[in-house]
């Protein structure tokens, strides 16, 4: 069965209404009728979560080839998880510099308050990662392709560094949303996913994930989401699993819609360099053919020289394109990043001539997207 097809059809067992969707029961207390079902491992309270959340785990399962799957209240909260549940004081970490800011923000002020310390690694070192270990590593962060500057990692390079060093991989797959890259299938330790992004879909939820195929592994992470007291509310994992549904099919007008305005972009005048991993011009690109299946409508520009005032005639001139933070949508967004960055080793566009903006291209038509880029780059040069 294609994949598609298994991920439309993972549903569980249905009570007395045999609805398609599951039931979104809105309960802290589950009501039950022996001492023994009371203190035994079933649905017996909210916070570990009731039918809806059972199904949204399966189905995520199905998504990322993985056996274990555990729910968090957003993205972020799945890569504290993550990562809090396999170190202890005295660990060290190397962390990618091109995760997720907020990422490398727990990785750096939370785990130190905790006596781990963490290395912020360059992104495109590869297996040369291995003259960074400490005799206290324990782990590795990658996020690829990397937030902002979309850079690519060699996952398989830095498994088999960490395989060798007994080192566990931690990856947030948010933007492979275990569509286009599935890491445990490269022998990655453990995925999370914002599922806030492409999973929801509409921007109106917010939901993450940490999914392993190790049964060690997923004990460590459950007994620490329980001692952290970390759930997903109902409704948000009615709607990540709602979501779920068309994924598949929402991805490829992403990806199509994505590489027209990419292509776009790239032939205009304002713009400097177009950094999307399925262009030939992306330095990672042969590394995102071998280990990606397709592409989605994420992805960055660096423009040419412009001041401020410029810059803010651009970004308030687009009508379909919205400002705002978050991506994965149906709706098309644009932000400026530059406040955002804060590389430690020059990253590849240390030396960029204008603004970074990174964009993401919804479910629009893109010859409309596009006519709002170009109405907003005239605005820009008025
Ligand atoms: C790559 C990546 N990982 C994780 C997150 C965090 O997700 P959330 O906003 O659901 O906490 C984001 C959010 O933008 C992200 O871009």
């Amino acid at each position: 069965m294609k994949d598609d097809t298994k991920l439309i059809h993972t549903r569980l067992g249905r009570g007395p209404v045999n609805t398609v969707n599951p039931p979104i029961e809105r309960g802290s207390t589950v009501l039950l009728p022996t001492r023994e079902i009371l203190y035994g491992d079933g649905k017996v309270y909210g916070r570990m979560g009731l039918t809806v959340q059972r199904e949204l785990e399966a189905a995520l399962c199905t998504l990322e080839n993985a056996q274990h799957c555990r729910l968090t209240a957003n993205g972020l909260q799945s890569i504290a998880l993550a990562i809090g549940a396999v170190l202890k004081a005295g660990d060290h970490i190397l962390i990618s510099d091109c995760a997720y800011g907020p990422s490398r923000r727990y990785c750096t002020r939370r785990l130190s308050a905790m006596g781990i310390a963490a290395t912020r690694i360059n992104p495109t070192l590869g297996a040369k990662i291995e003259s960074l270990i400490q005799d206290n590593t324990k782990a590795i962060l990658i996020e690829s392709p990397g937030s902002l500057t979309m850079d690519i990692m060699d996952t398989p390079a830095i498994v088999a560094v960490a395989k060798k060093h007994k080192l566990l991989t931690l990856f947030d797959n948010t933007w492979g949303a275990g569509l286009l890259h599935r890491p445990l299938e490269l022998g990655v330790d453990i995925v999370m996913q914002a599922l806030t992004k492409y999973p929801v879909g509409h921007a109106d939820a917010m939901g993450g994930a940490v999914l392993t195929n190790s049964d060690r592994l997923a004990n460590q992470i459950a007994m620490c989401s329980e001692d952290w007291g970390i759930s997903l509310g109902p409704d948000d994992a009615y709607a990540c699993l709602r979501g779920l549904r068309s994924l598949h099919t929402r991805m490829k007008q992403h990806e199509s819609s994505g590489l027209a305005v990419a292509n776009w972009l790239a032939t205009r005048p304002e713009v400097d360099t177009v950094l999307h991993p399925a262009l030939p011009s992306h330095p990672e690109h042969e590394l995102w053919q071998r280990d990606f299946t397709g592409s989605n409508g994420l992805f960055s520009y660096t423009m040419t020289a412009i001041d401020d005032a410029q810059l803010d005639r651009f970004l308030e001139a687009m009508k379909l394109f919205g400002m705002g933070f978050s991506w994965g949508g149906f709706e098309s967004l644009l932000i400026s990043c530059d406040d955002q960055l804060d590389r430690i080793d020059g990253d590849r566009i240390h030396d960029r001539k204008g603004p970074l903006i990174r964009v993401h291209v919804g479910l629009e038509d893109p010859d409309d997207l596009i006519a709002d880029l170009d109405q907003a780059f005239a605005a820009m040069r008025a």
